[in-house]
């Protein structure tokens, strides 16, 4: 291993697919990603997480509001050797219907996270940054709501459930997908980031992806599926066939499982801050299309 985490602290989540490469990708990969995975050059590697930093709430959940995020940004720049790429799963912002507020919001969250001394950052939308405006002030200052990227053998596609109110990928988007998997080998790695659930969790309160079941079953064919999400402050696994769905915390205030009678944020306890509050490490075997995930506290200073 590349760097120096405790394995065993790690929550193994899916090792599914161990053998998948028994055969080599080579020529019929899609890049140079999948060149990479085809044999001994496919090194491990891990990003991080971050979710749900809300920017701009204010509100006795979180006293600390505009001090959690730079704590959490403290706290992976000091991590060492520092992770291939960090990404951030939605709900930048919190929620305002004033586009100027929002735009400032999501400059001062830009101007923090520009303290991250890893360069390779990628930012998906939550429905608060985007479902008031259809994700048109998150594209001015963070591009594409969906897109692609490989790293190291793994495909990994970011979806936009939010900038449609309804909570919809929409048939754009999955015509998209479908275009971009029809690229792809079955034993192929593939990693999805997005903010909502894709499956049903709690959809009375928005915890669903309204045409998620429609990618999911685009997904089923191929082998070696992941998806890390946000958007419900709490750790969740579930799994969908072979498919396994990885919830992350928050980094503003937590939120109740789902069901309880209560859609608001649990209280701040002042005898355990930032209780509920993390991020994470997602620690890629890309051979073994493997996944450990540490989670990581918000600690305060
Ligand atoms: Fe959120």
């Amino acid at each position: 291993m590349k760097h120096a985490l405790d394995r065993r602290e790690f929550l193994r989540l899916a090792a599914f697919g161990g053998m998948a490469y028994a055969s080599g990708l080579g020529a019929a990969g899609y890049g140079p990603g999948a060149a990479a995975a085809s044999g001994a050059q496919a090194e491990d590697f891990y990003f991080v997480q971050l979710s749900d930093t809300h920017w701009g709430f204010e509100g006795a959940p979180n006293p600390d509001s505009r001090g959690t995020l730079p704590k959490a940004i403290a706290a992976v720049n000091a991590l060492s050797p520092p992770p291939d790429f960090i990404v951030f799963t939605g709900d930048l912002t919190h929620l305002t219907l004033d586009g100027k507020v929002r735009r400032e919001r999501m400059q001062q969250f830009h101007d923090i996270v520009a303290r991250l001394n890893v360069r390779n950052v990628r930012f998906l939308a939550g429905e608060h940054d985007a479902s008031v405006d259809h994700g048109q002030a998150f594209h001015e200052m963070f591009g594409a709501s969906y897109y692609t990227f490989n790293h190291k053998g793994v495909h990994f596609i970011a979806l936009d459930n939010v900038s449609d109110p309804s909570g919809a990928l929409g048939d754009g988007q999955l015509d998209w997908l479908a275009d971009d998997l029809a690229k792809l080998r079955r034993d192929q790695p593939i990693v999805i980031l997005t903010h909502r659930p894709l499956f049903d969790l709690y959809p009375a309160w928005g915890w669903a992806t309204r045409d998620g079941a429609r990618a999911i079953a685009m997904l089923m064919p191929f082998q070696n599926v992941t998806v890390f999400y946000g958007h419900i402050h709490q750790l969740n696994e579930h799994m969908t066939g072979h498919i396994a769905h990885h919830a992350a915390k928050s980094l503003i205030f937590p939120l109740p499982p789902p069901g309880e009678d209560d859609h608001q944020p649990l209280p701040w306890d002042a005898s355990q801050p930032y209780r509920g509050l993390g991020w994470r490490e997602v620690e890629a075997e890309p051979q073994q299309a493997a996944y450990d995930v540490q989670e990581r506290p918000v600690l305060g200073s």
